[in-house]
């Protein structure tokens, strides 16, 4: 992509629009270029990544329709902050926020975003913003991992590949809940199962799934666990049954990312680069495709991430 300064004449960007009555929810089409606020840099974008939970929203009712979509996206500022906090023009930046990231162009707050390391590329940095700090936020929340029996359920996807390897570096016994399997024992995975009916009791479950895994991985929770209920891929009720929730203290609470993002993106990459976390791309293409992607990621066919190429 050629870098170039932005004029007052270029008004006009592509992006994937939030679009009712369309397979994914979304269009390529024409927005005007975002405006920056005084804390916001505007970033070139190269890369998006798409997340289970925003390809739902996108066809949500409450969706705005001709709204940029997108969470995550890596490029190169374009222009820097007024307020000159932030990066310098020509930085590599990895960036979040919610929506405005699947366009050419996007104007962040400096306090969401990380420069990225050298040796990391910008796709690789793309796939980190919600999946990867959703994993170690969520691992954080439930105390020292070091000898503690940690459940990753719906592993192979994108928030699971990055717990199974965070929860291992945190020093935990990792059992990975998977229907695919793929990779994990090689990510840190001590165990690696398809159910969890011959799981020993837990210490700490990071739930991506919801419905009937919920309420067994709440079974083999041992007095003072916790349970981050992250997402629900599952898509399916969990009936607990009576007096199930009653006993010793122990906790299922609900998960939300936040947002200042800035220093753990800025933890995650330099894992990345020392080689001490890895990212699994399952589906790349350009963003042309963006129908295509949506569908492999919710039909459960992308191992990891998927990621556009913004072009
Ligand atoms: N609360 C928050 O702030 C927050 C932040 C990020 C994500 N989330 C939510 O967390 C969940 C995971 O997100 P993600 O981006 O990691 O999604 P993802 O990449 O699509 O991975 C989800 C995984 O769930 C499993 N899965 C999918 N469909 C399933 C089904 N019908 N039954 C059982 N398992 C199924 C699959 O794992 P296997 O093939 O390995 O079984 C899949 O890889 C989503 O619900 C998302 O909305 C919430």
């Amino acid at each position: 992509m050629v870098h170039r300064p932005i004029t007052a004449r270029e008004v006009v960007m592509r992006a994937l629009l939030i679009t009712p009555g369309t397979a994914s929810g979304l269009s390529l089409g024409d927005t005007l270029d975002p405006v920056p606020a005084a804390n916001e840099v505007l970033v070139d974008v190269e890369h998006v990544s798409l997340n289970y939970g925003e390809i739902g929203f996108a066809r949500a009712p409450e969706a705005e329709r001709g709204a940029v979509h997108g969470w995550d996206a890596a490029g190169v500022v374009a222009r820097a902050a007024a307020d000159g906090s932030g990066p310098a023009v020509g930085s590599r930046v990895v960036t979040f926020g919610g929506g405005g990231a699947w366009a050419q162009l996007r104007a962040v707050p400096v306090g969401e975003l990380a420069v990225v390391p050298d040796d990391v590329s910008l796709a690789v940095a793309s796939a980190v913003p919600v999946a990867g700090v959703t994993a170690l936020r969520a691992l954080r929340r439930s105390g020292p991992l070091l000898g503690r029996r940690v459940l990753v359920t719906g592993a192979s996807g994108g928030v699971g590949r990055f717990a199974v390897q965070l929860a291992a570096r945190g020093g935990a016994h990792v059992v990975a809940v998977s229907g695919r399997g793929a990779g994990l024992a090689e990510l840190g995975a001590h165990e690696v199962v398809s159910s969890l009916d011959d799981v020993g009791p837990l210490d700490v479950v990071i739930d991506n799934v919801g419905g009937p895994q919920l309420v067994r991985a709440w079974e083999l929770l041992e007095p003072g666990g916790v349970v981050q209920s992250i997402g629900w891929t599952s898509g399916e009720p969990a009936v607990f049954q009576p007096y199930s929730t009653v006993g010793p203290a122990k906790s299922l609470t609900a998960f939300q990312m936040g947002s200042d993002l800035s220093a753990d993106l800025e933890y995650l990459t330099s894992l990345i680069a020392a080689g001490a976390l890895t990212v699994d791309i399952g589906w790349r293409g350009s963003w042309l495709r963006y129908d295509e992607a949506a569908e492999a990621l919710l039909g459960r066919e992308v191992t990891g991430k998927a990621v556009l190429d913004v072009e």
